[in-house]
């Protein structure tokens, strides 16, 4: 039987051994099997309040872990470079179909590898290397390609950034507050005339306004790109406002709230080109993606990408982004009770900035370290206007995605609120070290482990 004779819903297990059951992998690599199992293992028994992670579905995973990973079809649906693409075809469109109806976008394309090449992909459309950008300050909340030094946004533009430090004359954010000044960020712009301006960032954890950065836009002739990386799926619950009706290209990565594979995706007006009214914006987007920057698109992970669009389409997944925001807003409430310092003073999203420093008197990272050892996973982070440096920052962000994923409820962020700050005051500073008490992280590492194995809080996707 020839593969494109296969009647819809027929059992996979006809043509190919499943790759989720593992056995191949067992008895073929038992060095990366075991680790495979010991990582599974780890993301099942660690609380994991990082906000740029997940859990996946099986069906997403699934579908990464088909044979369309063994299929190069450079170009785009209907114009490949290779012959035996038409139902590589078929899943492209449906992904892209998908993602348009998802967001109400006028053309979307699939292909980047990531979050950053879709940035990357975004500068080549908009601008000319050495054109203007102004982004997020990295240390305050932004991305490294929204213009930072050592990324190639930094060192192909001119750039410029809204943000909080008062070393390096950075302004744009209020610094008692922490929260966006949006009359500051339009006089910088009036200033820097930048060619493109980048909304949204990593460690923001107030929404953000698009309809006025349109208007700040507007005002200087710029492009306006939205990266929602952290804030995709909250836009599809309605909890975040959305910025499609206001930029010109929305970037995304696919693998954090959203709750999709590794991956990336551009959204995009269908409008002229400011240097070039003949040509059109998503022709340059796509023109960009490939063959300017990428080869083969990883087809495995545009069907596993498709997959997510369908999830994230339900009622179910709305509710779950929903859940997001209530989860992280009785974090925030339940650290501001027991006396700390949040930036901004809490969160309108996903994540919570804390000021560990100004908190506890301890520095983010050894901070994180002793909550690793306790069974919170989360990362050191900078806060604005850091006084510290950004290897051994002031703060800690942690987040909610992947824990609400699991199941959990307002009563576990009240949990895991207690188990910080429990381990905040099992540490005692001696010299330039923080000791942290090692029976008491043993103690709330054995509390987390009841919570994690607790048959109400399955992991997505990972079936112990
Ligand atoms: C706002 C934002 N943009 C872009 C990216 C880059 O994504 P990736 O790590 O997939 O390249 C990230 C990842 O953290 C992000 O938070």
């Amino acid at each position: 039987m020839s593969i494109t004779d296969v009647q819809p819903n027929t059992k996979i297990s006809e043509f190919v051994s499943t790759a989720s059951s593992f056995e191949c992998l067992r008895e073929i690599d038992p060095e990366i099997y075991d680790l495979t199992v010991r990582e599974i293992k780890r993301q099942a028994d660690m609380v994991r309040l990082i906000p740029s992670e997940n859990y996946t579905s099986a069906a997403v995973m699934q579908a990464m872990a088909t044979p369309f990973c063994n299929k190069y079809s450079e170009g785009y649906p209907g114009k490949r470079y290779y012959e035996g693409n038409e139902l590589v075809d078929m899943v492209e469109n449906i992904c892209r179909e998908r993602a348009k109806a998802l967001f109400g976008a006028d053309h979307a394309n699939v292909q980047s590898h990531s979050g950053s090449p879709a940035n990357m992909a975004t500068y080549f459309a908009l601008m000319k290397p050495g054109d203007k950008v102004l982004g997020m300050h990295l240390p305050s909340g932004g991305h490294l390609t929204h213009g930072w030094n050592v990324n190639f946004s930094g060192i192909l533009y001119d750039t410029a950034f809204y943000g909080c430090n008062t070393e390096q004359g950075i302004t744009g954010m209020d610094p008692d507050t922490g929260m966006l000044d949006y009359d500051e960020i339009a006089r910088i712009a009036r200033n820097f005339r930048p060619n493109v301006i980048f909304a949204g960032g990593t460690a923001y954890p107030r929404a953000w306004d698009f309809k006025r950065f349109r208007e700040i836009a507007d005002e200087v002739d710029a492009y306006l790109v939205a990266d929602i990386a952290h804030v995709n799926g909250l836009i599809i619950g309605g909890v975040h406002p959305d910025p499609v009706p206001y930029a010109d290209v929305v970037t995304s990565t696919t693998h954090k709230a959203i709750r999709g594979p590794r991956g990336g995706f551009i959204l995009c007006k269908n409008r002229p080109m400011k240097d070039d009214p003949s040509a059109s914006l998503p022709d340059r987007i796509d023109k960009a993606v490939f063959p300017t920057l990428q080869g083969g698109p990883h087809n495995n992970t545009i069907a596993a990408l498709a997959v997510c669009f369908a999830e994230a389409a339900t009622e179910e997944f709305r509710q779950y982004a929903r859940q997001i925001v209530a989860n992280a807003q009785a974090l925030a409430r339940e650290l501001t009770d027991l006396g700390w310092h949040l930036v901004t003073g809490g969160t309108d999203n996903h994540l919570i900035l804390v000021d560990v420093m100004k908190s506890v008197k301890i520095p983010g990272k050894p901070f994180a370290k002793a909550l690793y050892t306790a069974g919170l996973e989360t990362n050191f982070n900078s806060v604005p206007n850091d006084p510290r440096k950004p290897f051994s920052p002031s703060g800690l962000r942690i987040g909610t995605p992947a824990t609400t994923s699991r199941g959990f409820k307002e009563t576990e962020m009240v949990q895991i609120a207690r188990w910080m700050d429990r381990v905040a005051k099992a540490c005692k500073k001696d010299g330039k070290d923080y000791i942290f008490d090692e029976m008491v992280l043993g103690d709330i590492r054995s509390e987390v482990l009841a919570l994690c194995t607790d048959p109400r809080f399955p992991v997505p996707g990972i079936d112990i």
